[in-house]
This record gives structure tokens, sequence and C-alpha cells, in this order.
């Protein structure tokens, strides 16, 4: 029975692999260590609390006393590091928290394992340290071109440079120790229990309370949206196998402007829940510091290597999002509460009429 350590595992994308794996798996154990910040919820994991081979410890993956009593407690076999501060818009208010979190938080966590692993036979055995990383690392691209992994990192706000960090760190330890980890870098997700501040949940959220939906500049900014399900099968593969020390892209293939995506949600919503929600609620707001302008992905390589390839077409995920956002809207007056809510009104200084904006 392999143990997984599980970090970041009450957010949005860990909360989903974990609800996946445990529902696939009847012979893993996983531990989830999670700080619960604003962004950790354990109602997204209320299925996984009743399962005997799950456990939750709140804690810090800064935290190295705790995290290598975990390592000393339990035969870990698997690490997947989610835990992340992972809000672009923060990390400009708020960078330290970011540097702290995303890039001395992995270090601890390589660490311990390096330390629990290296006398085993853990070393020469597969995958078994996950680095949870990011496309935005690779920067922003004009109107042609994708990623691939031999893109030259080139990041540019506070966020992905401290992914960026955190990625370097995890290289080195397989170029230093052969110890044995990948990173996967994905694309923009969505779906279910992503915390309404990311564009997709906010503006189900906003069109729901008939709030303005806030457009950062011309709103043609690009991002390659991916089913967070889908995500989670290629991460699961990836562990199973994935090749020592490589970095893997995941993209869903679908490349949308934030108004086009906006406008999506707005049509779905007026026809199926309110004819009062319009195009009157998209609102330009001045842009994003630093805003990267286009992410595309080239999945060539985990989909020839690793017979990968997203299976969710964003026609059929989006429906599914609102359609849970809907059902599901006490987990949003939740999680919108207190400091989300301050947080929303100091960031939001809604202005329509910022210039050059459509
Ligand atoms: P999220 O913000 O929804 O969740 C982050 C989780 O980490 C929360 O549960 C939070 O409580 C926990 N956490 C934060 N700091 C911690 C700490 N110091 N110790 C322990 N736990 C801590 O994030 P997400 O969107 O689920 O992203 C998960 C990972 O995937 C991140 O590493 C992110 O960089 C990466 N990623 C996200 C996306 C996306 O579209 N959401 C895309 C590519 C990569
Ligand atoms: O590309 C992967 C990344 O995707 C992840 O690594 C990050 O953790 C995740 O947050 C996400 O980053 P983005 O900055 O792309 O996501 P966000 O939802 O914040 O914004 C998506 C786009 O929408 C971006 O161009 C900014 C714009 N936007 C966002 C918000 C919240 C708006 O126009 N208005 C908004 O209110």
């Amino acid at each position: 029975m392999k143990t997984y350590l599980v970090t970041g595992g009450a957010g949005f994308i860990g909360s989903n692999f974990i609800n996946y794996m445990l529902k696939k798996h009847l012979d893993i154990k996983l531990i989830n260590l999670d700080k619960l910040t604003y962004a950790g919820n354990l109602e997204n994991l209320k299925d996984a609390a009743k399962n005997p081979n799950y456990k939750f410890v709140q804690g810090d993956i800064c935290d190295e006393e705790l995290v290598g009593k975990l390592f000393k407690n339990n035969d870990i076999d698997i690490v997947v590091n989610f835990a992340s501060e992972s809000h672009v818009d923060r990390s400009i208010k708020n960078p330290q928290i970011f540097v702290k979190t995303n890039i001395q938080g992995t270090a601890v966590l390589l660490n311990a394992a390096k330390s629990a692993w290296e006398t085993s036979e853990a070393f020469k055995d597969g995958v078994k340290f996950l680095q949870i990383s990011t496309d935005e690392v690779y920067g922003s691209l004009g109107e042609k071109g994708h990623f691939s992994e031999t893109t030259p990192l080139d990041p540019h706000s506070i966020y992905s440079s401290s992914k960026a960090g955190a990625d370097l760190l995890v290289k080195a330890y397989y170029d230093t120790y052969k110890m044995p980890v990948c990173i996967t870098r994905s694309s923009n997700n969505y779906g279910p229990f992503q915390f309404p501040e990311k564009l997709i949940p906010l503006t189900i959220n906003n069109c729901i309370n008939k709030k303005l939906i806030p457009v950062y500049g011309d709103g043609m900014n690009i991002r390659d949206w991916i089913y967070v399900q889908d995500n989670c099968m290629a991460i699961e593969m990836i562990i199973n196998n994935g090749q020592m020390g490589q970095i893997y892209n995941i993209g869903g293939h679908n490349e949308k402007t934030n108004i086009h995506i906006i406008k999506i949600i707005i049509e779905y919503l007026h026809d199926n829940l309110n004819p009062k929600i319009d195009d009157n609620l998209i609102t330009y707001v001045e842009d994003r510091k630093g805003h990267d302008r286009r992410y595309s992905v080239d999945t060539t390589k985990i989909e020839k290597e690793i017979g990968w390839h997203p299976e969710t077409l964003f026609q059929n995920g989006i429906k599914m999002t609102i359609k849970w956002y809907l059902e599901n809207k006490e987990w949003m007056k939740n999680v919108t509460g207190g400091e989300y809510q301050n947080y929303y009104e100091q960031m939001y200084r809604i202005n329509s009429s910022i210039k050059g904006c459509p």
C-alpha cells in the first residue's frame, strides 16, 4: 500500500486530486498537509474525510520540524506538492508570502524527502517527488507560438518567479542527488472548488449576485484552459510513468480570450438562470501590472511519452462547472465571506471609464 503526502490538498486542484485518487484507488494511504490559508477549505474533502485511508494534518510546508516528523512517522512513498500561494494579483500586493511558501516551503519538503529516502531503495524506483508548477514560468507569448518544456524560463509576476525558483530547486535536487523528481507545468485549470478570486468562478459568482465583472485591460489576454479532472489524470499518469528529472507540460488545447470566457458564462446564465444577467455586467478596469498577454501550451511530450491527452471539451467542461457552482451556492457563500469580501472591495475599484478600453 503506497503512502502519498499531498500538500495543499484543501485547495482547488489538490482537493480535486485527492477526491479523484481516493475514489479510484482502494489501496493507497493519503496524508494531506495543508495550512488552511484563505484558499484551503476542508468542505472540499467531506467525502475523503470519511475514508479510513485519508488523514488530514493542518500545518505549514515551511515548518521543518513538522515536515520532518511526518516523514519519520510515516513511510511516505510519494510527495505531490500543490501547496502554494497561487494568485497573481495577491502576489503584486504581498510578495513576501509567495517567496516563503513557494520557494522556502518547497526547499523544506525536498530536504525532508531526501533525508528520508536517500538511504533506501526509493531513489532508484520511479518518480517520488512531483512538483506542481505552472506554464506561467515561461512568461508571455505573442500571437504565435507555444510553450514547450525547453522554452527558457522568463517569469514576470512575483507568483510565477517564485514558482520558477522552486522549479530550479527541484531540478537541482535531481542534478545533484539524482533525487527522483518530476515537474508538471499546467495551464489554467477550471472546475469545482476553485476559489472565486480566479476569473471563471469570479465571473460566475458576480453574475449570480449581479455584481460588475472586472475585465483587466482590453480583455484580449489569452489563457489555455484545462478542466481540472484532466489535470488530475495527467498528474497520476506522470507519477506512474514519468521519467525521473523530467518536466511535463499539461494543457487543454483550448485558447480563449478573457472577454470570450466571460461572455460564454454570461450567455449560459442569461439563458438558464436569469434573463437580467447580460453584458451590462462587464466593466473594463485598469490592467493588471505586468499582465502576461498569451499562454499556449505544447503538450506533445506528455502525449507521446505517457499517452495522456485532455478529454474534456471546453463546451462541456464549462457547463459542468457553472452547474456545480449553481448547485453549491452555500459553498460559494461560505468562502466569499469575511476576509475575501474586504479583499474584493480593495481589489476592484471598478472604473468603467478607463481610456483605451472598448
Ligand atoms: P489554491 O490557492 O486553490 O490552493 C492552495 C492550497 O495550498 C490551499 O489549500 C492552501 O491552504 C495551501 N497552502 C498555502 N500555503 C501553504 C503552506 N505554507 N503550507 C501548507 N499549505 C499551504 O491553489 P490551486 O489553484 O489549487 O493550485 C495548486 C497548485 O497548482 C499550485 O502550486 C499552483 O501554482 C499550481 N497551478 C495552478 C493552476 C491553476 O489554474 N489553478 C495552474 C497551474 C499550476
Ligand atoms: O496559467 C496557470 C496559472 O493560471 C496558475 O499558475 C495560477 O495559479 C492561476 O491563478 C492562473 O493564473 P492567471 O493569472 O492566468 O489566472 P486568473 O484567473 O487570475 O486570471 C485569468 C485571466 O483573467 C488573466 O488574464 C487576468 C484576467 N482577469 C482575472 C480576474 C481575476 C480579469 O480580467 N479579471 C479578473 O477579475
